[in-house]
């Protein structure tokens, strides 16, 4: 599982078995209710990943949607490397979260799932959930990349301790 996953070759991007796996891919995303997923977490080491951000996500209603896509063979350039802070969690490391540092804005030069070359620039939330999953593509989880490990949580820790709390009522 942790290690650098191999490219997908051009003939494979097409063929019947990469789609079978996109199709598993994504259906385990939404079983699980993840906005991203690469193809390690489900045994298989290729430059795969698929994101998307449903519209009126219940998990994630303050976020801008991203439609469902398909990354093949990324390769990842840092353009505003001002860095931010989200607190993650990932569906291969169950009950944990932690706190973690990663450049504001990046550029990614892709293939999509017809083969074809493409890029996107993403920023702020939507930078933090790509390069979160092109990281497994690398071999590297969230929490190789927490630096103060006070901020690693259970998800009831979280909860209890991190969440930002709701505006206090005042009563008076
Ligand atoms: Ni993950």
């Amino acid at each position: 599982m942790r290690k650098f996953a191999r490219e997908l070759k051009f003939d494979e991007i097409e063929s019947e078995q990469t789609r079978r796996l996109v199709k598993d891919m994504v259906q385990t995303m939404h079983e699980l209710g993840g906005i991203g997923l690469a193809a390690p977490q489900i045994g298989e080491s290729v430059q795969l990943a698929v994101i998307e951000i449903p519209p009126n996500s219940e998990r994630y209603p303050h976020r801008d949607p991203f439609p469902l896509s398909v990354l093949i063979n990324p390769r990842v350039r840092v353009i505003d490397k001002t860095e931010q802070e989200f607190w993650e969690g990932c569906l291969s490391i169950p009950n944990l979260r932690g706190l973690v540092v990663r450049p504001r804005q990046i550029s990614v030069d892709y293939l999509d799932h017809k083969g074809e070359s493409r890029n996107i620039v993403v920023e702020d939330f939507l930078a933090t959930v790509v390069q979160h999953e092109l990281d497994h593509l690398l071999g590297v989880l969230f929490i190789d990349r927490v630096r103060d490990t006070t901020k690693l949580a259970t998800d009831d820790e979280y909860v209890r301790y991190w969440m930002e709390e709701p505006p206090l009522e005042t009563t008076g």
